[in-house]
């Protein structure tokens, strides 16, 4: 196995006590070092100028258990200011990694240790919160896994890190963003990858059961996937189990996963030693594979039956008898001064807006959106005026859609809703962690001019 083999396989992730970055002795911290990087995106030209946590290889997948102590020291030897978030995560305020709202971004040479024991066991993500549009672009973007004390008993687990990078023929950066897509959708990447590969095909057990990790870390694009001929049910989205079925996507109704979105899939490989899944995106131009699979070995026979659910996360029931419902209208910017957060850089303008103000940086901004009180349960009315899709993403704490103006909603815990245009979503949440908790669209455009804030929980 080469060694850009071995990173990339599933056997690579750095979990408590596995080697890989850097020496860890018993109870020292994992070392995690956000570090310039090169690596072959294309297949034929090196790309200079890559951020990740080792000079020539993508952002590990990070394995922790549920329940148990994480203690990681992020080291910034990068020549930029930044801070790690670990998206999706209810842990305490100050592990959260917002800058000026949550800790002071590290500049070069500094370090800061993230410190906190994982509620809910799923499929998360890391990501910087600081200059949060060039390094995201660069390739900081990485999954988190969180495991059930229980394993569940699948023959394979294989985390799927989608993202593009703007590249040019040469296979260097171009712009990380435009103006013109700053104010739209968003500016799309031109090499699309899974897990910093283009067309990859992982090995999976013949007949066996596999958890495909399905982590949308793309700074734009919304993925739409469906995986024809495959034998297999949705298991858990945006990290939690699911209370509402979600049906087995297909190309008229793909499975839709926004910026910041995630979803746990369970398959059964076909029975034959060389047959091929595909997970197809549709997207402009047409249908692509983001990862095949390829049945290896000899038929393992299991049966997605076998499979037990999985236990439910330990969510607090929105008590829905009195909520309060708090508004929050996402669209346009009236117009202002250039967002400017420090030292967290800025895209020159403004675009978006959150109850008609454009707000700044990577999450700071000027006060709180709204506060809550700590033990309530609250409805957040996101409403989207805009003509764009909107992942509404809240840090902290999950959250349960209750029902959409424009369509039939599953019910499942999220961190992340993606508003359709002109789409309105209520919500329910119980505010049980206090802090102040960043509140931005995931679309890193959106949220850096304007379209971010956050809430308050005392
Ligand atoms: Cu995935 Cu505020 O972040
Ligand atoms: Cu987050
Ligand atoms: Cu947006």
């Amino acid at each position: 196995m080469n060694r850009r083999h071995f990173l990339l396989s599933t056997g690579a992730a750095v979990g408590l006590g596995a080697a890989g970055l850097g020496q860890r002795a018993l109870g020292q911290p994992l070392r995690l070092t956000i570090q310039g990087a090169r690596y072959d995106l294309t297949g034929n030209a090196v790309t200079e100028g890559m951020v990740s946590l080792s000079a020539d290889a993508p952002p590990p997948v990070l394995r922790l258990r549920q329940g148990e102590r994480f203690v990681a020291e992020v080291i910034n030897t990068f020549d930029d200011y930044t801070t790690m978030h670990w998206h999706g995560m209810r842990i305490p305020v100050q592990m959260d990694g917002v800058p000026y709202l949550t800790q002071v971004p590290m500049g070069q040479g500094d370090s800061y240790v993230y410190d906190f024991t994982p509620p809910d066991a799923g499929t998360y993500w890391y990501h910087p919160h600081c200059n949060t549009m060039a390094q995201m672009a660069l390739g900081l973007t990485g999954i988190l896994i969180v495991e059930e004390p229980d394993d569940p008993g699948f023959d394979a687990d294989i985390p799927v890190n989608m993202r593009d990078f703007r590249l040019g023929e040469d296979g260097q950066f171009i712009a990380f963003y435009t103006p013109r897509g700053a104010a739209r959708d968003g500016t799309f990447g031109t090499v699309h990858t899974a897990n910093w590969q283009r067309d990859p095909v992982e090995d999976a057990p013949a007949g066996g059961l596999v958890r495909l990790r399905l982590v949308a870390t793309d700074t734009t694009r919304v993925y739409r996937l469906h995986l024809p001929g495959a034998e297999g049910r949705i298991i858990a989205f945006d990290g939690h189990p699911l209370n509402t079925p979600l049906p087995w996507p297909s190309a008229e109704a793909p499975l839709i996963l926004g910026p910041g979105q995630r979803a746990d899939i369970a398959i059964r490989m076909p029975a034959t030693e060389g047959t091929e899944i595909a997970v197809l995106n549709d997207q402009p131009g047409g249908l692509r594979p983001v990862i095949r699979l390829r049945a290896t070995g000899r038929d393992l026979g299991r049966d997605l039956a076998d499979l037990r659910p999985l236990p439910p996360n330990p969510l607090p029931t929105p008590d829905l008898s009195d909520p309060e419902v708090i508004e929050f209208v996402f669209g346009w910017a009236p117009g202002g001064p250039p967002s400017n957060d420090g030292y967290c850089g800025s895209l020159g303008y403004t675009f978006w807006s959150i109850n008609r103000v454009s707000w700044q940086g990577d999450a700071s901004g000027a006060g709180p959106l709204a506060t809550l009180e700590r033990g309530r349960t609250y409805i957040l009315r996101l409403r989207n005026e805009s003509p764009n899709d909107h992942p509404i993403h809240l840090h902290g704490m999950s959250f349960l859609p209750l029902a959409s103006n424009l369509r039939d909603i599953p019910q499942n815990w999220t961190d992340t809703a993606l508003l359709l245009k002109y789409e309105t979503i209520d919500v329910a949440l119980v505010a049980d962690n206090p802090g102040d908790w960043a509140f931005h669209c995931h679309v890193i455009e959106h949220q850096k001019t304007g379209l971010t804030g956050y809430l308050r929980v005392t």
